[in-house]
């Protein structure tokens, strides 16, 4: 299959819009998973520290074959390690098991607002970009007040905030913000850890246009302008998965999707930690 296209970042950089997502990827399949998502047309891997599978990942990437440039690594600093000095730790800790001389993609995993220390996370970022060890960096879970404070207290703009993001939590007010801010919004749990896929209105949408339920809200997303980091654990449902390219919703499908909204997260409020 064609790889997803590749879209740009505010800081020149490009990342392949749709990518494969390894939380709950247990490290003994995720070299083989990975390769097989390779092999079906990915070049983007979302990894991070705490999803306990770098070190497959690195394994995977260099397995490939292709070209460093052609494959897009995320990977992500997790929460007991923000701060300044534990961040830098954490990204040598990252890039060891990563085994890769340059990572794409580096986020804060969570703000922890409780313990107060993103601010000082993300100037460590700026610097590992500033170094060339990281192309780009962006955050994960930033509701936009925390992005706010982070462009105020050091005048550098993440290029991609990943957030919970799928039909029942479209997060409009988000992406607006994040749009009026060149900062792309990526969507995780982009098909609610599968638990949307059974909605009638889904079903029936995917008979319409003759494709599955997946492929219809990864073909939202893709309409929306978000990237999207689907996880699945077959070789038949990762290729399913980057189909997302070769159709249209029209303007009715995405006011019948847009009526799904509930609000419901899977995960945690950013605001709660
Ligand atoms: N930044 C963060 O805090 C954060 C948090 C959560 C996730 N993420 C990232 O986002 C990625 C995706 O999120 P997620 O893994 O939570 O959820 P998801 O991608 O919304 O859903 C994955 C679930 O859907 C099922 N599924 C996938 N494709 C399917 C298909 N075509 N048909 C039917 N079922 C399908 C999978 O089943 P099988 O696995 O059994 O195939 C799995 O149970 C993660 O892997 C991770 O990279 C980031």
């Amino acid at each position: 299959m064609a790889p997803a296209p590749r879209v740009p970042l505010a800081d020149g950089a490009s990342i392949p819009q749709l990518g494969y997502g390894l939380y709950k990827v247990p490290a003994a399949d995720a070299a083989r998973l990975c390769l097989d998502a390779i092999g079906a047309g990915y070049r983007h891997l979302d990894t991070a520290a705490f999803y306990g599978n770098e070190r497959e990942v690195g394994e995977a990437v260099r397995a490939s074959g292709l070209p460093r440039d052609e494959l897009f690594v995320t990977s992500k600093v997790w929460k007991d390690d923000n701060g300044f000095d534990s961040a830098l730790r954490a990204f040598d800790a990252s890039m060891r098991r990563l085994a890769l001389e340059r990572l794409d993609l580096y986020l804060i995993h969570w703000p922890v607002p409780s313990t107060d220390r993103y601010v000082d996370t993300w100037r460590a970022l700026v610097r590992l970009r500033d170094e060339g060890r990281v192309r780009s960096i962006g955050v994960s879970n930033f509701h936009a007040h925390h992005i706010e404070r982070l462009v105020d207290e050091t005048g550098e703009t993440p290029v991609v905030n990943q957030v919970e993001l799928h039909p029942w939590l479209p997060q409009t007010a988000l992406r607006e913000f994040d749009a009026a801010r060149g900062i792309r919004t990526e969507a995780w749990s982009p098909l609610a850890r599968g638990r949307v896929l059974g909605t009638p209105l889904l079903e029936a949408l995917a008979a319409k246009h003759g494709r599955s339920s997946a492929q219809i809200v990864l073909r939202w997303h893709v309409q929306l302008g978000n990237l999207v980091i689907p996880k699945a654990s077959s070789p038949q449902r990762i290729r399913e998965n980057l189909d997302a390219f070769g159709f249209e919703l029209d303007a009715a499908d995405l006011a019948a999707i847009a009526t799904l909204e509930t609000g419901e997260r899977t995960g945690r409020d950013p605001d709660d930690d």
